[in-house]
């Protein structure tokens, strides 16, 4: 029989681009059961309110929303980083505001992927003085090797090493969001000098 597994697991796809699977679809939708009901556990009586981060944190806050049992509720906001690098350097905006207050609620942050911390440390500041009852973290990539700033995720999916991901909302110039699972891109040497020199 042929190995299909191993076949899938380096799909080619753009020319000069190729995935390798990291986590897969159905390991991902594990765990985020197990984290819907940790968070749950931790709150047993309290409305929650999920806050993600556009872009990358939406295909996890859905998948985490629609877990997590009894009351729960969602709000977008959006941030960008001034030109290149600029998240070591801690120039993170605020692009698009949430819609509602979050003062007195129970909020947990939702985003797809801890890197060096500075978009969450920006968030957290911002989300501590509106005054809400709990604010949480929940990250379902954590890359620890890449941190500047101390911020901690009190829960996360996967801790991961330092590759380029995409994937489950992660992208590489906007495609491959939609994959139902996190894999490693690799560029073949002539598009990583063009992406290096960007
Ligand atoms: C990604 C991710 C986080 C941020 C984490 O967003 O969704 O918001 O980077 O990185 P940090 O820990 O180094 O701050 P990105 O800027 O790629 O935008 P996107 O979600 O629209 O893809």
């Amino acid at each position: 029989m042929p190995n299909r597994g191993k076949k899938q697991r380096k799909n080619k796809r753009t020319p000069g681009e190729s995935i390798k699977i990291l986590i897969s679809g159905p390991r991902i939708q594990r765990r985020i059961q197990a984290l819907a009901k940790q968070i749950r556990r931790d709150f047993p009586d309290e409305p929650l309110h999920l806050v993600s981060v556009l872009k990358g944190g939406v295909f996890f806050l859905t998948d985490l929303a629609r877990s997590i049992s009894g009351e729960v509720s969602f709000d977008f906001i959006a941030v960008s980083s001034y030109g290149q690098d600029t998240r070591s350097s801690g120039q993170v905006r605020l692009t698009r505001d949430l819609d509602s207050s979050i003062e007195g609620r129970t909020v947990i942050v939702v985003e797809d992927i801890l890197d060096t911390g500075m978009t969450l440390q920006y968030l957290l500041k911002l989300f501590q003085q509106r005054k809400p009852k709990h604010l949480r973290v929940a990250v379902l990539l954590d890359k620890p090797d890449r941190r500047i700033a101390p911020v901690h995720a009190d829960y996360v999916g996967f801790s991961i090493p330092n590759e380029f991901v995409v994937g489950y909302g992660l992208d590489y110039s906007e495609r491959y969001r939609n994959l139902p699972y996190v894999g490693v891109l690799s560029l073949d040497s002539k598009l990583a000098k063009k992406a290096a020199k960007k």
